[in-house]
């Protein structure tokens, strides 16, 4: 036998083997997505994505089954084989739809440099009140350094990171609260400023912490309105010293899979978040397809310290009787893990009920809205039976969430429940179940709400873009 025809005889058998092998791609692909929770949980509350799901795994079965079959066939009769050509149809299409979806979400795909943002930090300075960092995330490793000080013309403090690294976080270690921070990153020379906990004057002249609350802006959705997420912003850092922080509850973007959205999210959001120190929580739509690596290197980068143990879930104090939870619950309870639920219940037993105890969270509790493909976006009855007792005993005043975007203020059982999530995803539907409770609703305004923090009261005024209040109420603490 010459090699010529030796290489003839081999040929066909390569090409079966390379069949095979594409063929597994698309189950690699359908298990990918399988063991990530998040995408299960999505399929869960949109079924849409559950039903294309089975299509992919029929189509993988059945591109493996064909596979199977030729080479059984060809097995006992080595001369052909009826199903020869389908498989390799088959094995191609499999091939292709599972590279077009891994580069459709591209969920390990960085595509650029990240702006720099000033995010709360999960530790108490000396003050009693939580340290604040400048982050930003850059696409090679890089050592980076801040300058800072309360006299712009002398910026005596110099911190420079101890590694080259992606994820950059400098903590503004000396500032105490009422002071005007300058700071300047000596990589590109970004000068900013900001005040470290201001607190303000009331309408009627009494001292306030001023906390700002918004979720769902959405952007990348095409369906969201950038100019309300930018004039809410605009409310929010435009007059300085007003609000101490922003809390951004999540659904920052639409895909959160999809660098570029983060990428314009947060370039969008910088000239604010450099002037206001921000917490963010996971929202669904951050952290689906794996979109939750994004998030934690964006929104707790790794060099910050938490004393939670994780960068999803954390408590911050302000001073000794104000204590904040921002919880991950993106869905609803999916997301609350044994670690989470261990983690919270300890920290609510160490506290005492009648300080003013806030949980933040991106998924409702209580909420009025319709049904979803045919899944109810109201009263989530999971977290309710979750969480809603455990409110009770523990001594929980006020609760704000997101996920559905609208605002609306819900009172039960002592408890106020405000959902915040207007700040320019589109709107929900008039709903058609209305939460017991439900004070206040309102579906058409963007808008943020103003939760005035005084010495023994406490405000919240849902505001309109422009800063009009368009609902209030008081109680006290
Ligand atoms: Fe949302
Ligand atoms: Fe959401």
């Amino acid at each position: 036998m010459t090699r010529y025809q030796d290489m003839n005889i081999n040929r066909p058998h390569i090409l079966r083997h390379l069949i095979r092998l594409i063929t597994l791609a698309l189950p690699a692909v359908v298990i990918w997505i399988g063991v990530h929770d998040r995408n299960l949980q999505l399929m869960k509350w949109n079924p849409l994505y559950g039903r294309l799901y089975l299509g992919l795994i029929a189509l993988a079965l059945i591109a493996l089954l064909t596979v199977f079959i030729d080479t059984y066939l060809r097995s006992h009769r080595p001369s052909r084989s009826d199903v020869g050509v389908i498989s390799y149809l088959l094995a191609l299409l499999s091939l292709a739809v599972a590279v077009g979806m891994f580069v459709y979400l591209s969920p390990y795909t960085v595509t650029a440099d990240k702006a720099p943002q000033l995010l709360l930090v999960e530790q108490q300075n000396d003050s009693g009140y939580p340290h604040v960092a400048l982050t930003w995330y850059t696409l090679k490793d890089q050592q980076e350094t801040l300058i800072y000080g309360t006299d712009p013309d002398d910026l005596r403090h110099t911190i420079t990171e101890e590694h080259p690294s992606k994820e950059h976080a400098i903590i503004f270690s000396e500032i105490t609260p009422g002071q005007e921070i300058f700071y300047r990153r000596i990589s590109d020379g970004l000068t900013a400023s900001f005040t470290y906990m201001p607190l303000t004057q009331s309408d009627e002249g009494r001292e306030i912490l001023r906390l700002a609350i918004a979720s769902d802006a959405h952007i990348g959705a095409g369906s969201n309105s950038e100019d309300d997420t930018l004039q809410i912003l605009q409310q929010i850092t435009g007059d300085r010293d007003e609000y101490a922080l922003l809390f951004n509850l999540g659904d920052n973007v639409e895909m959160g899979n999809d660098d570029s959205q983060y990428t314009r999210q947060i370039d969008l959001f910088s000239p604010y978040t450099t002037k206001i120190p921000s917490a963010v929580l996971p929202g669904n739509h951050d952290t689906w397809f794996a979109g939750v690596h994004f998030w934690k290197s964006y929104y707790y980068p790794s060099p910050l310290p938490a004393r939670s143990g994780s960068r999803l879930y954390h408590r911050y104090d302000f001073g000794p009787d104000i204590h904040i939870f921002t919880m991950d619950l993106e869905w609803g309870t999916e997301t609350y893990t044994t670690d989470q639920r261990v983690w919270f219940e300890q920290q609510l037993e160490t506290i005492d009920p009648d300080d003013l105890i806030i949980i933040m969270s991106h998924a409702f509790f209580f909420a009025s809205s319709t049904k979803y493909e045919n899944k109810p976006w109201y009263d989530n009855q999971d977290m309710i039976g979750t969480f809603h007792q455990l409110f009770i005993d523990r001594g929980v005043d006020l609760v704000f969430s997101g996920h559905d975007h609208q605002m609306e203020h819900i009172h039960r059982d002592g408890i106020d429940y405000l959902i915040t999530g207007a700040f320019g995803g589109v709107k929900d539907k008039q709903p058609t179940f209305i939460s017991e409770g439900s004070q206040y609703r309102n579906f058409f305004d963007s808008g943020f709400a103003d939760l005035q923090i005084a010495e023994d009261s406490l405000t919240v005024i849902f505001r309109d873009t422009t800063g009009d209040p368009l609902y209030q109420f008081s109680t006290d603490r």
